[in-house]
């Protein structure tokens, strides 16, 4: 019962997002992640999501993060078997570095707690631009990191909540109480081109084209262009940050264990952010 009712109600919103959003060509051509990533397979990616010690303990079952994918019909079926589970490994990857609860001499070593955090702790604002006027903050809301990638800020809760079929602006903390919507967003900002950096999904895949500026930059396609996407403000164009070698940590662990290389350009140490 409860389980029907979770799936046509994602279909609901996925209906509203294929028409707008995608082509019948490939919604049509659509074969479920699911074989890629098994129950088996995501639960020894996340070892701990669900221990005491972790605040989103429930939070992120597998079938939340499956019914969310189905929304999202390019995400991991795009390209080749390889990249195809490259892109699913770097997507979990980088979630987890966004919510991971590991430390160095953790059980099960650091890239084992992926998923431990459903909110940002302590946040340091509400993170509204008020110059935006596209997405206006809403008097006492907060737009600090929730869900898998940790969404923030307004112009990200405004987009994200209108593709998937949530009120974003005044209602962000949706994003911390219900695990589809959670899956959802994450899966939005990767799949989502939002100028002038072009979308994870598409570094990921191959169709990622560099301008003359992002060559300047050297802004080279692989993942540590996808952390430069994510939060390279902070972390990229630095040696050795810690933050991206977390991300770099729990890639080659997943993509060991999806049986598939990493790629080139890990890093973005010598990137410059957008
Ligand atoms: C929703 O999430 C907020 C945190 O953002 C929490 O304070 C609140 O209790 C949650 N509500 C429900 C119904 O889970
Ligand atoms: C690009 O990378 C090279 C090293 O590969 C570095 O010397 C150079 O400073 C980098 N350029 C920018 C703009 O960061």
């Amino acid at each position: 019962m409860e389980s029907s009712s979770l799936i046509s109600f994602s279909l609901i919103l996925c209906f509203t997002l294929l028409f707008f959003g995608s082509n019948g060509v490939e919604a049509r051509s659509y074969s479920s992640i699911s074989s890629l990533i098994t129950e088996n397979l995501y639960n020894s990616i996340f070892l701990h999501k669900d221990d005491n010690a972790c605040p989103a303990r429930n939070f992120y079952p597998y079938n939340a993060f499956i019914q969310a994918a189905k929304c999202f019909p390019k995400f991991g079926n795009t390209g080749d078997l390889d990249t195809r589970k490259r892109e699913i490994a770097a997507f979990l990857a980088q979630i987890s570095q966004e919510t991971t609860g590991g430390w160095a001499t953790a059980p099960d070593g650091p890239y084992a707690w992926g998923l431990c955090f459903k909110e940002e702790i302590s946040p340091q604002s509400n993170y509204c631009d008020t110059t935006n006027k596209r997405w206006p903050c809403f008097r006492g809301k907060s737009y600090h990191g929730r869900g898998p990638i940790q969404l923030s800020w307004n112009y990200n809760y405004g987009p994200a909540g209108r593709a998937v079929g949530f009120d974003g602006l005044r209602n962000p903390e949706i994003v911390a109480n219900n695990s589809l919507i959670a899956f959802k967003t994450a899966l939005w900002f990767w799949m989502t081109e939002q100028k002038p950096k072009p979308s994870c999904h598409d570094v990921m895949v191959g169709k990622y084209v560099p301008i003359a500026a992002d060559l300047a930059a050297n802004r080279t396609a692989g993942y540590g262009l996808v952390t430069n996407i994510i939060n390279g403000g902070l972390e990229c164009g630095r040696p050795d940050d810690a933050r991206v070698n977390g991300r770099i940590g729990f890639f080659q662990r997943y993509a060991q264990l999806f049986n598939v290389d990493t790629g080139d350009n890990l890093d973005c140490a010598n990137q410059r952010p957008f």
